[in-house]
Parts: C-alpha cells; sequence; structure tokens
C-alpha cells in the first residue's frame, strides 16, 4: 500500500448525526443534522489510466474500478458506492480521469452515522479535485443522493449528503428538505454535552424497512394531497390531519402522525437550541424516540434498550435513536460533569437488557468537506 504522502490532494467528508427531525426529510420536512469529526477521507492522485485503483486504510482488500464499466459494480462488497458515486457524477456531465485512492474511513459502518453518505460525498469530492474542478457542495450532495437511491437502492433522502458536503464546524444545519434551504445554528449545549452511543447491532437500510417506509409515506401523499393542498408530506398541518386522518389506512394514519409531530418538534428544537434551553431540547429528543418507537416502528430492541438506559440516568436530559433506525446509534444531552458515570451506567444497564456491549463515542461538530493538497 503507498503511504498517505505518496498521493497528491487529501479530500475528506463528514459523517452526521442528526439531532432531530427523523424519517421526514423524504417528506420534504426540516431536519436538524450536524456534521462529525468522524468522516471518510480520500487520499488521490491521477494515474494516467481508464481505471480507478481502490484501496483502504482499514482492510486488506483492493478494487480496480474501469472508467468504462462502472455500471456493473452494484454488489460488490467494497467499492460499490465509489462506483456508484463516480458512475452519477459522470452522468451529471462531469469528467472523470484514472486515479488511485486511498480510503479511510472513521464512520462506523452501519452506525447510522451516515458512513456510506461520508463515503459517496468524500469520494465525487475527490474525483472533481483530481480532475482539477471545483466541486460545488450542494451539487456534490445531490449526485451522491442520487448514487445511494439508484445504485446502492437505498431510495434515501437528501439529509445525509447534504449535511456530509455542507456542514459547518460548530454548527447543526436547520435543513429544508423542500427547498434546501439551511440555516447554520451554533450548538451551544451550555453545562451539557451531545453523545453518541452506538448499540452495535448494525443496520442494513438497503435491506430494512426503510424502503417500506418510504412507500407508505408516499402512499399517503397521494391520498392527502388533494383534500389536504399540500405539495409534500411534511407541509400537512396537525388540524388538516385530524381532519382527514380518516382517509388513511389503521398503519399508514401512525406514520402520517409521526411525521405530523416530528416536523413540529424540529421546530421546537431549534428555538431551544437558540436560546440553550437543553431542558426543552432534551424532552423533545425523549418524545421523537417514543414517536420512533410506537408511530413510525423504526427503534427495534436493541435502540430501545439503550435509550431507555439513558434516559434512566439523573444527569441525561434527553436520548433518542438518531438516522435511519433498525440499529445504530443514540444521541443524548447529557450533563457535562456525569460523562464518566453516565456511559458506564449506560453501557453495563444495556448489555443486562441485550447482552452487547456499547460504544461511547468522542467526536466533534465539524466541516462538511474539505480539500487539501498534501
Ligand atoms: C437515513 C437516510 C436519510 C433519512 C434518515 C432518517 O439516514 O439516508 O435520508 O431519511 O435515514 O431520518
Amino acid at each position: 500500500m503507498a503511504n498517505k504522502e505518496d498521493y497528491e490532494l487529501k479530500v475528506s467528508a463528514a459523517g452526521r448525526v442528526n439531532l432531530i427531525g427523523e424519517h421526514i426529510d423524504y417528506c420534504g420536512g426540516k431536519v436538524f443534522p450536524a456534521a462529525l469529526g468522524m468522516r471518510n477521507t480520500v487520499y488521490v492522485r491521477a494515474n494516467g489510466t481508464n481505471k480507478i485503483n481502490l484501496s483502504w486504510t482499514t482492510l486488506s482488500d483492493k478494487v480496480t474500478l474501469e472508467l468504462d464499466k462502472l455500471e456493473e459494480y452494484c454488489s460488490l462488497k467494497y467499492g460499490n458506492y465509489q462506483a456508484g458515486s463516480a458512475l452519477m457524477w459522470r452522468k451529471a456531465g462531469h469528467k472523470l480521469v484514472g486515479c488511485d485512492m486511498l480510503q479511510d474511513c472513521t464512520v462506523p459502518f452501519g452506525s447510522g452515522l451516515s458512513s456510506s453518505a461520508a463515503i459517496e460525498v468524500s469520494t465525487i469530492a475527490a474525483l472533481a479535485a483530481v480532475a482539477g474542478e471545483k466541486a460545488e457542495p450542494v451539487e456534490v450532495a445531490k449526485i451522491a443522493q442520487r448514487a445511494e437511491r439508484e445504485y446502492a437502492g437505498v431510495n434515501c433522502g437528501i439529509m445525509d449528503q447534504y449535511a456530509s458536503a455542507c456542514g459547518k464546524a460548530g454548527h447543526a444545519m436547520l435543513l429544508d428538505c423542500n427547498t434546501l434551504e439551511c440555516e447554520y445554528v451554533p450548538v451551544k449545549t451550555g453545562d451539557c454535552s451531545l453523545v453518541i452511543i452506538n448499540c452495535n447491532k448494525p443496520h442494513s437500510l438497503v435491506d430494512s424497512r426503510y424502503n417500506e417506509r418510504r412507500r407508505e409515506t408516499d402512499e399517503a401523499f397521494q391520498l392527502l394531497k388533494a383534500p389536504a393542498k399540500i405539495n409534500c408530506l411534511a407541509e400537512l398541518t396537525a388540524e388538516s390531519f385530524d381532519e382527514l386522518k380518516s382517509l388513511l389506512p389503521a398503519k399508514i394514519r401512525l406514520r402520517v402522525k409521526h411525521v405530523v409531530e416530528e416536523c413540529e418538534r424540529v421546530r421546537l428544537a431549534a428555538e431551544a437550541m437558540k436560546t440553550g434551553d437543553m431542558r426543552a431540547l432534551g424532552v423533545l429528543l425523549n418524545s421523537s424516540h417514543a414517536s420512533l418507537r410506537d408511530l413510525y416502528e423504526v427503534t427495534g430492541k436493541e435502540l430501545d434498550a439503550l435509550a431507555d438506559a439513558a434516559q434512566s440516568h439523573s444527569a441525561c436530559l434527553g436520548s433518542r435513536m438518531t438516522g435511519g433506525g433498525f440499529g445504530g446509534c443514540t444521541v443524548s444531552i447529557v450533563k457535562t460533569n456525569a460523562l464518566d458515570e453516565f456511559g458506564e451506567y449506560v453501557k453495563e444497564k444495556y448489555k443486562k437488557a441485550t447482552g452487547y456491549d456499547a460504544s461511547v463515542y468522542q467526536t466533534e461538530i465539524s466541516d462538511g468537506i474539505t480539500v487539501e493538497k498534501i
């Protein structure tokens, strides 16, 4: 393996934590994620061939992608995200050049912290940089989302790729997924800290019920758009929902209730962050988790046990699952002076409940895409 210093450029993109606003990005709602210091870094250099040679710092695999066969790599275990990203970037009219890429991912795979978005966004940014092009982050995010949807087969929203590309150190992003307007809100948590804990039950959105939830909300939108006069499901008000809910099949009614209430929680959570009201924010995190468990049904035993353990500690103001669900991480607000004790307590309680060891992460809120010459 070549050394990192042997490459021309170091390009990275972030993993993300979503503070609140879960499963509403694809309904056109506002979400509240932040980019993380955990990221995928791509060391890249042009190689004058018609191939992308991939290697990883953490894997012994080596994969070669031929630029004229990029359609053919969908089922690769490693390298499929890079192939899909390159293909979509070219389809959007950009030039690809052959290159060697060393990939270094510090976002744990399957953790709900968007390792896939970090890989897609950083790969596209690296392909642009090595071809001498200055990539525009919002465009990179949109094309990375196409790679996830059309190549990896997860019909995701825009939140993860947007946060990965456009994040800003020290800030959460109040992102309107309908218009892509984004307000950067300083993360000021006073005497509290945000804590991310992995339940270590891996999840895969490809074979989870993620796509099923998308279909359910699409169906709801089709049924409600004319009577409620809405352009996306997130526009549905609580009043219209009450008036029209009898039009919806029982299960779908629960999904829509989650969407309507989660949109309101995001609005309140952004206010709470702006005024530094961590107690209010904590209460919103708890009710978001309950809604994802009971109405949207995307948590599962392990995430529920982890959120329960966190919520039962006196230094914890609130805790919820973050990301797609079915496994992965929680995010909690915890008094900073009790962090160690909190971590030990949650790990022990969670292990008793599930048999899994949880991991507590130290990470900061960081920038999206970065590009450096080596
Ligand atoms: C995954 C998807 C996002 C979003 C979240 C749930 O992370 O990639 O688009 O839908 O799940 O909020």
